[in-house]
């Protein structure tokens, strides 16, 4: 593979960004959605203290995230890696590559993440068994973390993972710890600042500019790349860690019609994302055939990243 990538530059780079404590990991699930009282380390979460640095962390993480997601920076970090110059591959060498990333939102860190994409599409395959499409969605949903791995710029966890939301208008209430948007310099924009900002009222989710993270990257991999997978599947990769439209509705107003059906899929695999972590080991040698020919079938040339 051809790695060429430079290293972008973070204004506010601080050590909060990279929290390496197993505490702050137990936290966050894969799109930053927190679950109280969920024991991921085998932690007792009656230990205050424990706890609390916890809750810090996972604070300073969306602090440094709240503060950083500009409409500039979102803009800056679309047109790097739309270039997709960094790395050409295929999906399931990226998949083998993954497992080189740490996500430090993830409360199973010993798990390869390989595993946690199979997982998360056996589950789905065995209860839709006729969406392929959606087998092959779970696959490659989380692939753009690779944006955590050297050959992509390394970039901190607070532009990888994490919730995601809307920039370019009024950031919503129901973003978690949303208080620290006051921060962002967008907050007081009046061009950025109001529901719709620099959007039309239905405009389609399409047309909004996201949160940069592994969800919009991989979406962008997969469309420039040409892949015939519904609309569905994109829309999943997308925005599946946009939790204020999916637990709380908001940005309802940006979407079209479409969004809307597509919406329906997207909670539908929500559940299998958050839930298949830590079940049943899976036998990667033995699913890759099927995963490798649903690859083939969706995206018949090798990908450039
Ligand atoms: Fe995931
Ligand atoms: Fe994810």
């Amino acid at each position: 593979m051809t790695i060429i990538v430079d290293q972008p530059q973070f204004e506010n780079d601080g050590e909060e960004q990279k929290p390496n404590n197993g505490e702050e990991s137990g936290l966050v699930l894969d799109g930053g959605f927190c679950i109280p009282n969920t024991n991921s380390f085998g932690h007792n979460f009656r230990d205050y203290k424990i706890e609390s640095e916890r809750q810090k962390g996972v604070e300073n993480f969306y602090r440094t995230n709240h503060i950083n997601q500009t409409v500039d920076f979102v803009k800056r970090m679309r047109e790097e890696y739309g270039k997709l110059d960094k790395v050409e591959m295929s999906i399931w060498e990226c998949c083998e590559l993954l497992n080189q990333v740490v996500d430090e939102s993830d409360p199973d860190l010993d798990e390869p993440q390989i595993e946690h994409l199979l997982q998360t599409a056996e589950a789905i395959r065995k209860d839709y068994p006729n969406q392929d499409w959606l087998h092959l969605t779970a696959l490659i949903h989380d692939l753009g973390k690779v944006l955590l791995h050297p050959s992509f710029g390394e970039l901190p966890q607070w532009a990888v993972v994490g919730d995601t939301f809307p920039v370019g208008c009024a950031f919503d209430k129901s973003i978690v710890h949303s208080k620290y948007f006051m921060e962002n310099p967008d907050y007081n924009n009046s061009n950025y600042n109001t529901k719709c900002g620099i959007y039309l009222e239905r405009c389609g989710l399409d047309n909004v500019m996201m949160s940069w993270g592994h969800d919009d990257y991989m979406y962008l991999v997969a469309k420039e790349n040409g892949t015939s997978l519904p609309s569905a599947g994109l829309f999943i990769i997308r925005y599946h860690s946009f939790y204020a439209l999916h637990r709380s509705e908001a940005y309802k107003h940006l979407m079209n019609e479409e969004d809307v059906e597509n919406l329906k899929w997207l909670q539908i695999f929500n559940k299998y994302d958050l839930y298949s972590k830590s079940k049943v080991r899976v036998d990667v040698e033995n699913v890759k055939p099927y995963y490798q020919s649903l690859i083939d079938k969706y995206f018949p040339a090798k990908l450039r990243w």
